[in-house]
C-alpha cells in the first residue's frame, strides 16, 4: 500500500483575509495536487490531516473540493482547528457521516489496513484533544487482531516536537492514554498529523508519527530545538510518500515541489 500525506492547506477564496499566507496559495495548491496526480497511479490514497480551509466557510470547501477532484484516488480527511465541522462534513461528506451531522470520526478497512479518522478539534481553540469516547474507539479498533496495521489521522500531533512554541498548542488531553493504548497494541501504528506547519517524523510510544508541512507557510526556529522565536521560514515545500508492505517495512520518501514557479 502506498499513500501520500499533506496537511494544513488553509484554502481561502479570499486570500486578503489571510495575511501570513503566500500570496499565490491557490496556485501553490494546484502545483502540489498536480504533483500528486503525476504519481497517483502508484498510490492507494491521499491523507489530508486538517485545516483544509482558513476560516471554515462553505465556499472555500466547495472550491477546494473542485481543485481536489482532479485526483482519481480516495482522499481521507479530518478537520483541524481552523475548520468548521458542519461545513466540512457537508462538503467532504465521504466517510459515512450523515448529511447535516457535520464531521464524525470514522474507521475504514482499506485492503486489510485499518484507517481511523479522529476529530481532535476544540471549537475556538488552537489546542486539541482526544475524548474518552474517541480513546475507547481507538482502543477497541487497535485490539482487533485482524489488522496488523492501523493508520490514525488526527490534526494535532501526539508527540512533543521539542519546540516549546509548537508544543503548547498540541493535545490538551488524551495524549497519555493514547500512548498507553498504542504500547499495548500488537499492531503497527502510524499516526499522520499536521497543525504546526513544519515536516516532522518521530517514533512515539511505538508508533511511527509524521507531521506534514504547510503549503501556505512553514514555521520554525533558527535552530531545530528549544525556545527560540518562531518565524516563517523560506524553505522548500515537501510532502511524504509512504510505502508499507506485507514484510512489515514502512518506507517514507520525500517529494519536493517548487511552489514559487
Ligand atoms: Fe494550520
Amino acid at each position: 500500500m502506498r499513500f501520500v500525506h499533506i496537511s494544513d492547506l488553509h484554502y481561502t477564496v479570499n486570500i486578503k483575509d489571510f495575511s501570513s499566507s503566500r500570496s499565490n496559495l491557490i496556485a501553490a495548491l494546484r502545483l502540489i495536487i498536480d504533483d500528486i496526480k503525476s504519481i497517483e497511479k502508484h498510490l492507494d490514497f491521499v491523507a489530508i490531516t486538517g485545516d483544509l480551509t482558513e476560516i471554515g466557510d462553505v465556499e472555500s470547501y466547495k472550491q477546494l473540493k473542485i481543485l481536489l477532484n482532479v485526483l482519481d484516488i480516495p482522499i481521507f480527511v479530518v478537520p483541524g482547528n481552523h475548520d468548521e465541522p458542519m461545513a466540512f462534513g457537508e462538503i467532504f461528506n465521504q466517510n459515512g457521516a450523515e448529511q447535516g451531522r457535520g464531521f464524525t470520526d470514522y474507521c475504514i478497512n482499506l485492503n486489510g489496513v485499518q484507517l481511523l479518522g479522529m476529530n481532535t478539534q476544540i471549537i475556538g481553540q488552537a489546542q486539541g484533544k482526544l475524548s474518552d469516547t474517541q480513546l475507547l474507539l481507538i482502543e477497541e479498533k487497535l485490539s482487533d487482531h485482524k489488522f496488523s496495521r492501523n493508520i490514525i489521522f488526527m490534526h494535532h500531533p501526539a508527540f512533543l516536537t521539542g519546540f516549546s512554541g509548537y508544543d503548547e498548542t498540541l493535545l490538551l488531553s488524551g495524549r497519555e492514554v493514547l500512548g498507553n493504548i498504542i504500547e499495548k497494541s500488537t499492531s503497527q501504528v502510524i499516526i499522520l498529523s499536521g497543525h504546526i506547519h513544519k515536516p516532522f517524523q518521530a517514533v512515539w510510544r511505538g508508533a511511527n508519527c509524521y507531521i506534514a508541512g504547510g503549503p501556505c507557510f512553514q514555521l520554525g526556529n533558527a535552530v531545530p530545538f528549544g525556545n527560540g522565536q518562531q518565524e516563517i521560514l523560506d524553505e522548500p515545500y515537501a510532502y511524504f510518500v509512504h510505502s508499507i508492505d506485507d514484510n512489515d517495512s514502512h518506507v517514507v520518501s520525500t517529494r519536493y515541489v517548487n511552489l514559487d514557479n
